[in-house]
């Protein structure tokens, strides 16, 4: 069981992805758990403002401190699930400290989703799926005050070299990745062992698939997989497994353990290690 706390300007934009399909199911099986916590909800003042101007100018709005702050160190010494009353929402808020810090439970990652962060990998979504429970706090406008960052995060992750407009997008990632790999999460029993980045192919990306028909169009199934023969098609598929990475990521060869009966196949097709991808 691992449970999802969500800070977000937006909590509507969860609805779609975490009412459907496998995240679904890992809620209705208790696998999962996710509390959506509107930041805005901790706001004070007549207006409930969540952002501000930058200090020494520039364009764009920054998240304030105080909001994102409170709600975080208000939810986390709760137990898991603890979400705010509706209706105490702005009128009866849990008391806080603004001027020191809350402990919070060291076991659980308050991860700031940020452009700016750690890469996250295959590798980094098993990690965190190692926890019982995290808090993955997103961002919105032009950024959120340093102090979020230096004071509450203890953890920054970015899915790639791109910008969102916020992190909310980010944490659907993630919370799709980490549930992926959950015991009982995936339909059958090898679950995503085997799928790309994974350990059970050894960091390749998959070969090709096929289902029926054997023949469509022009383009037949080749013809071992249809020929029962188990030791060929498990070789088969490994080898289609090293030439799609050749192909397609050559740079994730190099930090693979190889086999020399790997190496060997793949310099026949081409690969040349010292070269640049
Ligand atoms: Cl985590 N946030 C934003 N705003 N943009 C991103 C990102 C995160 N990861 C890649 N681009």
């Amino acid at each position: 069981m691992i449970h999802f706390d969500i800070f977000t300007l937006f909590p509507q934009m969860f609805g779609g992805p975490f009412g459907e399909s496998i995240l679904h199911r890992a809620q209705s099986k208790g696998l999962l758990s996710i509390a959506l916590h509107n930041i805005r909800d901790y706001t004070t003042d007549r207006h409930h403002v969540c952002d501000d101007t930058p200090y020494g100018g520039g364009g764009g709005m920054i998240m304030k401190p105080e909001p994102i702050v409170r709600a975080v160190e208000t939810v986390l010494v709760q137990p898991a699930g603890w979400r705010l009353d509706p209706a105490d929402v702005y009128v009866n808020l849990p008391t806080w400290s603004g001027e020191v810090p809350t402990p919070l439970p060291a076991d659980t990652p308050i991860i700031l989703l940020t452009p700016q962060g750690r890469p996250f990998t295959q590798a980094v979504a098993a990690e965190l799926s190692t926890h019982a429970r995290l808090a993955l706090l997103c961002g919105r406008y032009e950024g959120v005050d340093e102090r979020v960052r230096t004071g509450l995060a203890t953890d920054e992750i970015s899915i790639g070299d791109y910008v969102l407009s916020g992190g909310e997008l980010a944490a659907m990632v993630i919370v799709d990745a980490v549930t992926r790999l959950l015991p009982g999460a995936l339909g059958d029993k090898l679950g995503a062992y085997q799928d790309s980045h994974s350990p059970g192919l050894g960091g390749l990306l998959e070969g090709p698939h096929y289902t029926k028909p054997p023949l469509f169009r022009d383009q037949a199934v080749p013809a071992v997989l249809l020929g029962g023969h188990h030791a060929q098609m498990t070789r088969w598929r490994h080898e289609g497994a090293l030439l799609r990475t050749l192909a397609r990521r050559p740079d994730l060869l190099h930090t693979l353990h190889l086999s020399e009966k790997d190496k060997t196949f793949l310099h026949q097709h081409g690969w040349r290690p010292e070269a640049n991808d």
